[in-house]
């Protein structure tokens, strides 16, 4: 079978790499906004596979291929009965000889390895219940509008040590930064996690650590990010949880101690009143839309390196 580059974890790129996509995504993000929309895709074809709700992933990969030329099928789970109305090495080997590439969110991030095993056309990790390294794109872009650089720029994770929060360590291990992750016992990474998040090149002015004190953790952060307490297929925890993720709300308070042009991120959805409060989502320190919206953008630039740079050549 012909060898593909598919794009399941950052982890697996270079840090070369992860500066391309974001580097393409820039470009691409202001010339959209001058009413360019360059064809770099022209009727190239994205399959997506989707087994759990999104809005920002789903119509961010569909109005990103129109605007680069392409087009997209939404491929939702009741309709093609991922692993259950056939098995994946069917599935696979079928989407590839017709789509030129397959975004798939999957309820278990070993259902996404699988699949690109049998596809002979990318596959691009679109969430799973172990990492989102679409977001961390679109986070650490705006990260990097924000400051300018990511050299010395504090990053601060507050609650679930979750696919989100996994994702963001992976993207800052290839560009740089600190990240400091703030959990409460039994939700933290393991020493084994944070080495497996960390493998492959790293750029060599990263850092990471975990503090288990928010504040403390939040001391002197430019950026402060959370999530929600409940992910999706969690929802059987959400008594517990709620307990245990009650001292880690991002709360004015909170923010307070973080340094005076710090900014809120959440990749959303978020719940308001439990990981954070209205007065900081919607505050002037904010910048989820931005966020939101630099999913299109950075998504942008991570097809175009996939699909036109990235693959072996035959
Ligand atoms: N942040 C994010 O992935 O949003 P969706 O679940 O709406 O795609
Ligand atoms: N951690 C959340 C992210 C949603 C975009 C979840 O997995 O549900």
């Amino acid at each position: 079978m012909k060898s593909v580059r598919h794009f399941l974890d950052l982890r697996d790129c270079t840090v070369a790499e992860v500066q391309r996509i974001l580097a393409i995504a820039d470009e691409l993000k202001v010339g959209y906004f001058r009413g360019q929309r360059p064809v770099l895709l022209e009727r190239k074809v994205l399959g997506m596979i989707f087994e759990k709700m999104s809005l920002r992933t789903r119509v961010s990969f569909e109005a990103g291929m129109a605007h680069l030329g392409g087009s997209s099928i939404m491929l939702e789970e009741q309709h093609i009965g991922f692993g259950k109305r056939e098995p994946v090495n069917d599935i696979g080997h079928v989407l590839s000889s017709m789509v030129d590439a397959i975004v798939f969110r999957a309820k278990s991030h070993q259902s996404v390895v699988e699949l690109a095993k049998y596809c002979t056309c990318p596959v691009i990790n679109a969430l799973t219940d172990r990492s989102h390294p679409c977001q961390a794109l679109a986070d650490m872009m705006t990260v990097r509008e924000e400051f300018g650089h990511f050299d010395g720029v504090k990053i601060v994770w507050v609650g679930d040590s979750n696919n989100v929060a996994a994702s963001l360590i992976e993207a800052a291990a290839k560009l740089g930064g600190e990240v400091v992750v703030s959990s409460p016992r039994g939700y933290r990474f393991s020493d084994a996690d944070l080495e497996l998040f960390t493998s492959g090149e790293t750029h060599p002015d990263f850092v990471l650590r975990q503090e288990s004190d928010p504040a403390k953790a939040v001391a002197g952060a430019q950026v402060v990010c959370t999530d929600v307490w409940v992910s999706m297929g969690q929802e059987k925890e959400e008594a517990e949880r709620r307990k245990a993720f009650a001292d880690y709300q991002v709360n004015e308070a909170l923010m307070s101690g973080a340094a005076s042009d710090a900014i809120f991120m959440h990749c959303l959805p978020a719940r308001r009143g439990l990981e954070v409060t209205s007065g900081v989502i919607d505050g002037a320190g904010s910048r989820i839309v931005q966020e939101a919206s630099n999913r299109m953008h950075a998504q942008k630039g991570l097809l175009v390196w996939l699909l036109n740079e990235a693959q072996p050549s035959e």
